[in-house]
């Protein structure tokens, strides 16, 4: 088969944060499979790689359901890992982009469990989003003996207090809708001082907040927030 499919992470969002395996494979791909989060609206993962791409690339926008039953979910996968495996099967260069690294929290994962590990598959790692938030917060993730946990805040109660008793770090991904439930779980582990935010990480719109207890209300975040948590680190106030 000549054909190859090359899923790239992109980034947290900001056109240059991603790597330069990416933006040469994007320059001549034959054609890009892109997400959406909502239908009819520009994916933002396109957006971030518009300009590496070849005016002669073919863009393909499909819809990740992302609140409906696994059921719904699965004939999407099924349908999108068909459609790239015949692209290949075409001798075509494909490309699949995913928003900060395809292998965390990433739907790609659900894909590879259908395609499997080929010969004409090549995954290019991305900035995650924690790292690119660690870095812009200038809040450090773990050093030397620490542990760090990555965890989605759609979790239940008990395995969330456990990242946060036995860990020195935490990230709390998919916070945008559970956002009262986990501050309030923060104050009770005495844990608001050493947390901070981020909205749309490395975006034009941005925000960060280092005191989540003043925060009015969680109402209206953004998809595209995370908390991190170090126990070992002061933030500035
Ligand atoms: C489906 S996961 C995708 C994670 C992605 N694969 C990564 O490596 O960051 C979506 C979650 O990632 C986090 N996220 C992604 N991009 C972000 C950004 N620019 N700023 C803040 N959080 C972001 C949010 O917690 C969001 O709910």
């Amino acid at each position: 088969m000549s054909g190859k499919l090359y899923v790239m992470g992109v980034g947290p969002g900001a056109s240059d944060l991603i790597t330069v395996r990416a933006a040469c494979i994007l320059a001549r791909l034959d054609v890009i499979y892109a997400p959406s989060g909502k239908k009819g609206v520009q994916s933002l993962a396109h957006s971030i790689v518009e300009e590496y791409l070849s005016p002669e690339t073919e863009v393909c926008t499909y819809h990740f359901l992302m609140k409906s039953d696994r059921g719904e979910k699965e004939v999407v996968w099924d349908r999108v890992a068909q459609a790239l495996q015949e692209e290949v099967a075409k001798g075509r260069k494909v490309g699949f982009i995913t928003l900060g690294d395809p292998m965390l929290f990433s739907t790609w994962v659900f894909l590879l469990e259908r395609i499997g590990n080929p010969l004409w598959l090549e995954i290019v790692p991305g900035i995650t989003s924690f790292a690119a938030i660690a870095a812009r917060s200038a809040m450090p993730l773990a050093m030397e003996n620490q542990t760090l946990s990555v965890i989605a805040g759609t979790a239940p109660d008990a395995v969330l207090e456990q990242a946060l008793l036995n860990h020195d770090c935490i990230v709390l991904m998919k916070v945008y809708s559970n956002f009262e439930r986990i501050r309030e779980l923060l104050q009770r582990h005495h844990l608001l001082q050493h947390a901070l935010m981020m909205a749309d990480a490395t975006l034009p719109t941005e925000q960060c907040w280092n005191h989540l207890g003043a925060l009015e209300s969680g109402q209206g975040l953004s998809y595209f927030s995370t908390i991190l948590i170090n126990k070992n680190w002061q933030l500035p106030r």
